[in-house]
């Protein structure tokens, strides 16, 4: 189980590093990182579990966070509708995006940043992406590809990002001309009683 201490931080020159792709078949080895990447993200969010073991909370965790120089990450997050995404990917590839550019309100967060940061982070609105993804259902992998938009595709871009040895702190702007803010505020018919900060 991977808990804090597991958790490489800014700093450490691994999260710089360009991440190699998994070799294919996935071993069983890549698989257990992968779950146990999931596993993080999922018990994160428990408010029992997180508590019990001093897990901040995360909606995405990617490998080289916690010393695995390989092409894969985890996402348990849902959309500001509320709309879960369980993305546990291996070898992902951007294959295109939308021009339009997003902001995610209040900045983004990272399990492997500690102090707090101040502004905001460019991302596509939209990213088609392709990988290997873990399919908890049939507990089977299958090469998957789809578009994400808005908050998922920041999430995603986030992640990616790890992938290449890019922190989010590393694009972090006051403003960003033409980019519009995506905020779970504009969602307002969401209840609004959990508004526990997230970081990915
Ligand atoms: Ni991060």
């Amino acid at each position: 189980m991977i808990r804090m201490k597991n958790i490489l931080r800014e700093g450490n020159k691994k999260l710089r590093a360009i991440c190699e792709d998994v070799k294919l078949p996935i071993t069983d080895e890549d698989k257990d990182t992968l779950l146990s990447l999931l596993g993080y993200v999922i018990s994160s969010q428990d408010e029992e579990l997180s508590k019990k073991y001093g897990l901040r909370p995360g909606v995405g965790i990617a490998a080289p966070q916690i010393g695995v120089l390989k092409r894969m990450f985890a996402i348990f997050a849902s959309d500001f509708e509320g709309k879960l995404f369980v993305i546990p990917i291996v070898n992902p590839k951007i294959l295109s995006h939308s021009e339009e550019i997003i902001y995610l309100d209040g900045g983004e967060g990272c399990l492997s940043v500690d102090k707090p940061t101040k502004g905001i982070t460019p991302r596509f609105k939209s990213v088609t992406y392709e990988g290997i993804v873990y399919n908890y259902k049939t507990k089977k992998f299958e090469k998957v590809r789809n578009t994400l938009t808005d908050y998922m595709a920041i999430v995603f871009q986030h992640e990616y990002d790890h992938l290449d040895g890019i922190l989010f702190v590393d694009k972090v702007f006051n403003e960003i001309p033409n980019a519009t803010c995506i905020s779970p505020k504009d969602y307002d018919d969401l209840d609004e009683d959990d508004d526990e900060e997230s970081t990915k």
